[in-house]
């Protein structure tokens, strides 16, 4: 198949702030004259941010990396999970059509896409909001037919199943990745015959599925201000287990902990003046915005009833929180970095035990280092040292 560049381009385009940031850090990962090395997670992030990769945006990714545009322009045609075209505004859709899923039917769920989207690949539906297209095998034969829909996977599909899928998708839902028939990763369809102890009392859904979901970015686009810190394709073992803090963690905790640990013990107001600027510190279980140290009924002293002054901090901020685990923080009484920053072992069990499938997160990810970081440095440089993981 020929790749070319779209005939209809845009006049330009930029980064937006976050991404452009996002994209600088990036590039400083890698030794002076290496730079273009950033240029596959430049030329992702400009699909993620605009859907496509225009060829405004590849002379983009050339400048910022001091490469002839041919350079990059190779790049983005070879590899095909680069889209050279305008994609649909809600998803692209993605049909594997290879061989365990073109026996199982992806030929149907194809004529599903012609029908409902559009009659050829690569184009967009009437409405703008999907386009689809065929790829080659995504490894999940197993759970064959299947399509990768935005950044995730819905296995076992049947032409019916993938009506629903766009139907839902068309009116802004996110339907739950994975296995569409209930299986929970790849064991028979008809159940486990075998290894059956080993399917009790675990999370209900598989990791794969369990990180969409906190991650929730299946088919959004990405403008930077809220993607994970962290690299989530690199798989993290499940098990709770403490990371070795780095050198600059130890620091951080080391200048912390006079100041932090006083004025939580004394029940400081959030006014602290040895907070920088921009971050509030408080005792646990202040729960109001004039700084009542007093938890509020029925809460434990360190859960607050309401984010001070009426808005809480974005603790998505903190690698390994999401908008799903972010509101599993709110619904138990956290919404600020100080509250995390001050936690205590026990607090840390106390918390753990109310996270649900995100059970370990906080000891495995040291929510507690890096809110403390957040505490102590600032949000600004807490974000610049995450960049370049240097935290
Ligand atoms: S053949 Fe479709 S995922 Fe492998």
């Amino acid at each position: 198949m020929l790749r070319r560049l779209h005939p209809v381009q845009p006049d330009s385009f930029a980064f937006t702030p976050a991404n452009l940031a996002w994209a600088e850090g990036q590039i400083a990962k890698y030794p002076a004259g290496r730079q273009a090395s950033a240029v596959i997670p430049l030329l992702w992030r400009a699909q993620e941010q605009e859907g496509w990769l225009s060829r405004p945006a590849i002379e983009n990714v050339a400048n910022l990396l001091g490469l002839a545009y041919i350079r990059v322009l190779e790049v983005a045609t070879f590899y095909f999970m680069f889209q050279l075209q305008p994609v649909g505004s809600v998803a692209n859709i993605q049909i594997c059509g290879t061989t365990s899923c073109m026996i199982c039917g992806a030929e149907d769920l194809i004529a599903v896409c012609k029908e409902l989207i559009a009659p050829a690949p690569h184009t967009l539906s009437a409405d703008g909001k999907f386009s689809w297209e065929e790829v080659e095998c995504l490894g999940a034969c197993a759970n064959a037919p299947m399509a990768m829909i935005g950044k995730d996977y819905y296995e076992d599909l049947t032409p019916e199943k993938l009506r629903q899928l766009i139907a839902r998708f068309t009116t802004g839902e996110v339907p739950v990745p994975g296995s569409q028939i209930g299986r929970y990763s790849s064991e028979p369809a008809a159940g486990l015959t075998s290894l059956q102890a080993h399917a009790e009392g675990r999370v209900e859904r598989n990791a794969s599925v369990g990180l969409a979901l906190s991650i929730g970015d299946t088919v959004k686009r990405i403008d930077g201000t809220e993607v994970p810190l962290s690299t989530p394709w690199i798989a993290k073992p499940e098990t709770p287990k403490a990371a070795k803090p780095t050198a600059a963690v130890r620091k951080a905790e080391k200048g912390l902990d006079p100041a932090l640990g006083e004025a939580l013990s004394a029940g400081k107001p959030e006014t602290d003046a040895t907070a920088p600027a921009g971050v509030a510190v408080a005792a646990p279980g202040q729960n109001t915005a004039t700084g009542d140290a007093k938890p509020a009924a029925a809460l434990d002293a360190r859960q607050l009833a309401a984010p001070r002054a009426g808005a809480g901090d974005d603790l998505k901020k903190i690698e390994g929180i999401g908008p799903v685990a972010e509101k599993l923080l709110n619904d138990n009484g956290v919404f600020h970095f100080d509250q995390i920053a001050g936690w205590s072992e026990e607090d840390v069990a106390f918390f753990d035990a109310k996270m649900d499938r995100f059970k370990g997160r906080i000891t495995r990810d040291r929510w507690v280092a890096q809110a403390k970081i957040i505490v102590t440095e600032g949000l600004e440089r807490f974000l610049e040292r995450a960049r370049s993981n240097d935290y």
